[in-house]
């Protein structure tokens, strides 16, 4: 069985928690795409973890976490989130395993990352400054550096420091700080000796695995509304975010996959720059950022808000093919009078889809809501669907007839007990 799950807004919508769900009975876990500007949380108990590379599922004995060849990695980060979850009484030495084929995100992808947005001034993306579009812009210019080049210091000392002085001639030129060669190699050096042990034949297991018919549960980031070729581009991030990431950043093949699970907000967010049609008004939003701590988990920027965008999320259902949906944060929206949705869009009184719009038309548009009235109780302990109160079912109803895809679960809390099962 190989089930994917795959954020169909502009990120956070709880991935990872719905991955922590799935996964309890699952014999791998496995990122995809994307790096460390992925910031996914689990909450068991009332702890909390955050992860940024290795895959959420790892809360399971038998389960094996994977990162597959299209994640890219800031070894840094990959070395302090072992040690965290070590600490953490998770011991990742026989259950983690990294593509050789993954790209490393290098000091001067994070310099040029930081130096083209202060370049745009105004108009900068909001990136996450963890050099993400850099180095994908390495990987298809080659002049990338995949992981496994850490086996051969020589070899990887003689790329590293051509890679250096290409980079300072354009960091130096955007005024930014220059890369000090000798002083990166050295952290390099200390750090290679901690992620060896985890490289290994990524596809070669999942090969395996699928012909053997084991549990495997693919971990999207980001969202289709981030995805480098069906977001509103330039405010976009470097990765292939829909479905089709799978064959190219896990090595399984599309007719393997069995159902692709996509996750929604009961309400619309994101962090950085770019068109949000269904953004809210200040106060509004700022009540709903507190209810639901809408800050960010990688970067702990505050999110905008907006309400639930059907328009784009239909989109994003249909490009993925989806079996399922899970609809996350429902208690947040609890003690709200009246909850919108965006049923459609309209430019210069013209119906328009979300797929024929660029940055700039979906910045002008007009949004057609549909009002529903709210719900007043707290949810948050409900565990059976038709406890719910009344309106709260029509919302979900609504969505999944416009959607056209069933609603599986919905959450009603970040624990991984708040959870309901349809
Ligand atoms: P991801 O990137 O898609 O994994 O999402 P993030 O972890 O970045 O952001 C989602 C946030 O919402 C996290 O703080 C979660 O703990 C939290 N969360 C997830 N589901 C729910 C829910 O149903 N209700 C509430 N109140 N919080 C939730
Ligand atoms: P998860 O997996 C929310 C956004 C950034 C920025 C744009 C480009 O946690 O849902 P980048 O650093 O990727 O070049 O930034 O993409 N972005 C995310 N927003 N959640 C994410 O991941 C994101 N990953 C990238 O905020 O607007
Ligand atoms: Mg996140």
């Amino acid at each position: 069985m190989v089930n994917a799950v795959i954020g169909l807004q502009w990120g956070d919508e709880g991935k990872g928690k719905i991955v922590d769900l799935l996964a309890q009975d699952a014999d791998y876990t496995v990122r995809f795409h994307g790096g460390n500007n992925a910031g996914h949380t689990v909450v068991i108990n009332g702890k909390t973890y955050k992860f940024h590379l290795i895959p959420s599922g790892i809360f399971n004995k038998q389960t094996v976490a994977l990162v597959g060849s299209g994640v890219i990695i800031d070894p840094f980060v990959l070395v302090d989130e072992i040690k965290f979850f070590a600490k953490e009484g998770v011991n990742l030495s026989n259950k983690l395993v990294i593509s050789p084929r993954c790209h490393l995100i290098m000091p001067y992808h994070i310099g040029l990352d930081k130096a083209y947005e202060k370049q745009r001034g105004q108009d900068k993306l909001g990136t996450t400054g963890r050099g993400i579009g850099p180095c994908f812009a390495d990987k298809v210019s080659y002049n990338g550096i995949r992981i496994y080049e850490l086996y051969n210091w020589e070899l990887f000392v003689d790329k590293f420091t051509l890679q250096v002085e290409i980079k300072n001639k354009i960091l130096k030129a955007l005024g930014a700080k220059a890369i000090d060669t000798e002083a990166e190699l050295l952290q390099f050096k200390n750090v290679r000796a901690e992620i060896l042990p985890f490289i290994g034949d990524v596809y070669l297991i999942l090969s395996k695995a699928v012909a053997n018919n084991k549990k495997i549960l693919l971990e999207g980031a980001h969202g289709v509304m981030l995805d480098i070729d069906w977001s509103p581009y330039p405010f976009s991030s470097g990765s292939s975010v829909v479905s089709g990431a799978i064959n190219t950043g896990a090595g399984i093949p599309v007719k393997k996959i069995d159902e692709i699970i996509g996750v929604i907000k009961a309400y619309t967010t994101r962090v950085g720059s770019g068109p949000l049609p269904t953004e809210l008004p200040e106060d509004l939003a700022d009540s709903l950022r507190e209810k639901g701590q809408e800050y960010g988990t990688t970067t702990g920027r505050s999110r905008r808000i907006g309400w639930l965008d059907l328009e784009a999320t239909k989109f994003a259902c249909q490009i993925n093919s989806l079996s399922a949906l899970a609809v996350t944060k429902l208690d947040v929206l609890s003690g709200q009078k009246e909850i919108k949705v965006c049923i459609g869009y309209t430019l210069q009184g013209k119906k328009i889809s979300y797929e024929q719009c660029g940055y700039k038309e979906l910045g002008q548009l007009d949004v057609v809501y549909k009002t529903f009235p709210g719900w007043s109780e707290n949810i948050s302990k409900i565990k059976k669907y038709p406890d719910l109160p009344r309106p709260c079912q029509n919302y979900l109803q609504f969505i999944e007839d416009q959607l056209d895809v069933p609603i599986k679960i919905v959450s009603v809390g970040s624990d991984r007990s708040a959870s309901i099962y349809r």
